[in-house]
């Protein structure tokens, strides 16, 4: 399939993996590129530039095709120390950035200098078209449904995306909710060019994390996720569990006086033992709605060509033969 993102980042497959916290590493970044995707290890997991340029070699030796690296400027305890790891992506020769969070301006000079594309994902409009007038070559626009931060404005894809592709001139991708053949045609439908999948991605044989959070999001049905920090307007759509429900009470306790503080054995630090060790009720982590649709354990290449044969069926069979059937009426 050609769209403008299959072209400005130079895959087969209009299908990117989103930067995810302790699942973004070169095994996984890379299965998905050789699949035909674009995969993308994230930048913080990585506990300093150095260590991300480790793991951008170590992408290398897996893969001989594109791939990207996430940056995320979220508000963090401590910032990192964010002109080194530019530094390491830029000297690693990576040449597409996934951006989220804060507004990356002050980043951009140096990375499009070096020729880095840059795809920033956003949860609303208004950023969207910042992103686009600061200079970005294209946009991941995350609906409500997405796991991990969603915003704070609660507006679901089949809205935002119709509202993006009015909006905008730069390609975009879908991002939140996305599985399958029926995300990817709908996607395009609503003005598209492809789609950012995280929480599908975790559930593959190649994640390099603990079966039970594979397990987890299968068992999951799509009435199983929360939505916490919302006081702390930081909102974070992750799966429940016995953390997030202790979370929610200090939330519902706490009122207006809750402070950062208060839910940091909940929050802080708590990626390693749920994605590594496999400790499940450790604390909250990222998880979206999607895990309703999502059934079974592939690798990257069966997930990606099966949405890509599965998506030509549903064009060429059931919505072309609608409109035949209409002719024939
Ligand atoms: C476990 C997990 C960790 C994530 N960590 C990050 C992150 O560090 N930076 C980021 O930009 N997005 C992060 N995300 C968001 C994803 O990149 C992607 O935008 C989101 O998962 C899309 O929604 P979906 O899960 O419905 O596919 C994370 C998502 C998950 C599920």
């Amino acid at each position: 399939m050609k769209t403008r993102i299959t072209e400005l980042l130079g895959i087969q497959h209009p299908i990117i993996q989103g930067g995810m916290h302790y699942v973004g590493f070169a095994e996984l970044a890379a299965a998905v590129s050789n699949a035909g995707g674009l995969g993308i290890i994230t930048g913080l997991t990585q506990k300093t530039a150095s260590d991300l340029a480790g793991e951008i070699a170590r992408c290398r030796d897996l893969t001989d095709k594109p791939f990207g690296v996430n940056l995320t400027f979220l508000p963090t305890v401590s910032a990192p120390d964010y002109p080194a790891y530019i530094d390491a992506i830029i000297e690693g020769g990576i040449k597409i950035v996934e951006t989220a969070g804060r507004n990356p301006q002050e980043h951009l000079p140096r990375l499009k200098q070096a020729g880095v594309k840059i795809i920033h994902k956003c949860t609303s409009v208004r950023h969207a078209l910042k992103a686009e007038s600061i200079g970005c070559d294209a946009v991941s626009v995350d609906g409500f449904e997405c796991g991990g931060h969603p915003g704070e404005d609660d507006v679901p894809n089949m809205i935002l995306l119709p509202r993006a592709a009015e909006a905008l001139t730069i390609p975009f991708v879908a991002s939140g909710g996305m599985a399958d053949a029926r995300s990817l045609v709908a996607a395009l439908a609503m003005g598209a060019d492809g789609m950012n999948m995280g929480t599908r991605f975790i559930a593959t044989q190649e994640a390099p994390v603990h079966e039970k959070v594979k397990q987890a999001i299968v068992a999951a049905t799509e009435l199983d996720t929360r939505l916490v920090m919302r006081p702390l307007r930081n909102t974070e759509r992750v799966l429940n569990n016995t953390a997030v429900e202790r979370l929610l009470r200090k939330e519902q306790t706490l009122g207006d006086a809750l402070k950062f503080e208060d839910i940091m054995e909940e929050v802080a630090g708590v990626y390693p033992r749920i994605m590594l060790e496999g400790d499940m009720d450790a604390g909250a982590w990222s998880c979206g709605m999607v895990a309703g649709l999502i059934h079974d354990v592939p690798t990257c290449k069966e997930l990606i060509d099966r949405i890509m044969a599965e998506t030509e069926t549903l064009i060429r069979k059931r919505l072309e033969c609608m409109l035949a059937e209409t002719a024939i009426a």
